[in-house]
């Protein structure tokens, strides 16, 4: 293969619209009901192929051959018996590493569908989505991205028509979660049925603006409860007056959903002032995803 220029591709994150946690699996994981949505806050991968083999990152402790990154390319090489195939690819992070926002899984999943196109391999989305769950439970569901129904522990992607578009503060309190803490966690009234899931998925189904009530997530309640920093944050949200506040994932960070441009950014200068990390960003579809890849 000769060696073609490097290309530059974002890898969005994920917010979860609801999250739903159904029940305990018999291998420890926790079946789930969840509609995940991309936004507009992205890594940024440089993959050069037909060179060297080669793996960096910008954060130095998630440079090393275990990152997701690294590992899929290297299950692309396992998966298609082709040890020979060769990436040179950087990891810009913006994304919030243990954030609750897919950024890992997101970088993930994008390395496998840009490396498909690049190495010429043509393994499609319904196979790179299979691959994908054997790297994360959210890794799936980020092969497309945009808006989608997840079930099972994660692997189960339903793709929906795009929701209506919001911008989203987000804000990152500064406190390291662990998912599989917080799974374990889980107290028996935090388990829930899939209805305000299915409410919000009838309201995307038919074009209809969401009702933030419906947007709960079984996973916040714990975590609000043993990280102070999380309630600390989600408290001068409100204080500042944010209408809604939700957690994404299994947090810590959490995001308010807005339809007006000013309010959103009031909240954003606010809560910067207060001296919160904050970005403002935006819902993408699986259009604009896919827009960025080769
Ligand atoms: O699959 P992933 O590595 O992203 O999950 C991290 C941890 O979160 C798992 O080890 C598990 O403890 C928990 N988890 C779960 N049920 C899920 C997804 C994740 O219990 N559906």
């Amino acid at each position: 293969m000769s060696s073609v220029p490097p290309v530059y591709i974002s890898a969005y994150a994920k917010i979860n619209l609801t999250l739903a946690v159904l029940g305990r699996r018999e291998d420890g994981y926790h079946r789930l009901a969840s509609v995940m949505q991309t936004i507009s806050l992205s890594d940024t991968l440089r993959i050069g192929v037909g060179g060297g083999d080669r793996f960096t990152c910008d954060v130095a402790e998630l440079s090393a051959p275990d990152n997701l990154v690294a590992r899929a390319a290297a299950l692309l090489r396992a998966e298609t018996g082709r040890p020979d195939l060769t990436a040179e690819i950087e990891l810009h992070k913006e994304i919030p590493a243990q954030g609750g926002l897919g950024g890992g899984s997101s970088d993930a999943a994008t390395a496998l569908v840009a490396l498909d196109t690049l190495w010429g391999l043509g393994l499609g989305m319904e196979r790179l989505e299979q691959l994908a769950g054997r790297l994360g439970s959210d890794t799936p569901y980020l092969v497309r991205g945009g808006t989608a129904l997840i079930g099972g522990r994660g692997e189960v992607v339903t793709p929906l028509p795009d929701a209506e578009p919001l911008w989203i503060v987000l804000v990152r309190p500064s406190v390291a979660v662990s998912t599989a803490k917080v799974f374990g966690a889980l107290a028996p009234m935090d388990y829930r049925d899939a209805t305000d899931t299915e409410a919000v998925v009838a309201a995307i189904r038919s074009g209809e603006t969401l009702s933030f009530d419906h947007m709960t997530n079984s996973l916040e309640r714990g975590v609000l409860e043993q990280y102070p920093e999380v309630r600390r944050a989600r408290d001068s949200l409100f204080d500042l007056g944010a209408p809604f506040v939700r957690m994404s994932g299994s947090g810590p960070s959490l995001f308010s959903p807005y339809r007006a441009l000013d309010d959103a950014a009031r909240l954003a200068r606010r809560a910067r002032e207060q001296g919160f990390e904050v970005w403002l960003c935006h819902t993408t579809t699986q259009r604009q995803v896919r827009a960025s890849r080769p």
